[in-house]
């Protein structure tokens, strides 16, 4: 049974890199004006409540996204940003969009959503917060879901893995997940989190994604390290890191600035 609850975690320093970047990735593809089908396979709970007593237990939201709106790291006119204020205005000050929130309000008609969530009572506040019927919410293992559905329709697409890495061998997996999800469906973008913790397991695996046949030109990485203090278990983490294939045009220029933009809140702490 998997424990992980993002909950605890909502708005820290790692999510805002990538949920910034990832609003970055839908607006740009929004621009197309064309169909496109969001995957997400690991979804959690779409909107995290930042009063919620877990949310305060950790004290990360305060660090990260509380301290971010009081300082205006950035201007309103990002795409994150924007989400951001749509969910506060919708749902009230003290909520957090996550992934899925970021994928609907980018969601135009005709595009479709696949969220999948295996823990039990994430997928209960996902259910009772996404009703269109463009927007297909499953309880089941998200890796094999996507295989499942790859390749759907509209073709065009994003898919998002974002898994709590609670099992060991999921680095490992990982490339040879990709391979086997490009054999069905070659053409989506592809943003794949991971954690940055002082075992580095993601180094073989960011490896073995670049040695896999993507588009060259088209694969992207970035990693924002906010807290380079350690500590046991997920407390060690200390940064944010993502790949992504297949990205968007622009989507390099604009990643650059929102990591310059970090990159100084972190050396105004230090
Ligand atoms: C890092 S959280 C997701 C956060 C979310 N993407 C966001 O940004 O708001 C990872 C989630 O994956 C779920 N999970 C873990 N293993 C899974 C699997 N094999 N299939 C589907 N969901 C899984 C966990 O229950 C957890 O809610």
């Amino acid at each position: 049974m998997l424990s992980y609850q993002h909950i605890y975690h909502a708005g820290c320093l790692p999510d805002i890199h990538k949920h910034m970047v990832l609003a970055e990735i839908f607006d740009l593809m929004a621009k197309k004006f064309k169909p496109m089908t969001y995957v997400e396979t690991h979804a959690g709970r779409g909107y995290y409540d930042l009063n919620a007593p877990e949310a305060s237990k950790t004290g990360e939201a305060a660090e990260g996204i509380l301290r971010m709106l009081k300082e205006n790291w950035f201007q309103p006119t990002r795409p994150f940003m924007k989400v951001l204020k749509d969910t506060q205005r919708r749902k009230g000050g003290q909520y957090y969009p996550g992934s899925a929130a970021i994928a609907e309000y980018y969601r135009s008609p005709g595009d479709k959503m696949h969220l999948m969530e295996l823990h039990p009572g994430e997928i209960r506040y996902l259910q009772g917060s996404f009703k269109s019927s463009a927007i297909h919410i499953q309880q089941k293992d998200g890796y094999q879901a996507l295989l499942t559905l790859a390749p759907p329709e509209p073709r065009r697409g994003l898919v998002f893995i974002d898994p709590s890495y609670e099992i060991k061998t999921e680095y490992d997996d990982m490339p040879g997940f990709v391979a086997k999800l490009m054999k069905k469906w070659a053409v989506p973008t592809l943003c794949i989190w991971y954690p940055l913790l002082p075992s580095l397991a993601h180094v073989n695996m960011v490896k073995k994604l670049y040695a896999l046949n993507l588009p060259k030109s088209g694969v992207f990485q970035v990693e924002f390290c906010p807290r380079p203090e350690r500590g046991d278990g997920w407390k060690a983490l200390y940064g944010s890191g993502l790949f992504i294939a297949n990205i968007p045009f622009g989507l390099e220029q604009r990643v650059e600035e929102i990591q310059r933009r970090l990159r100084g809140i972190k050396k105004t702490e230090e």
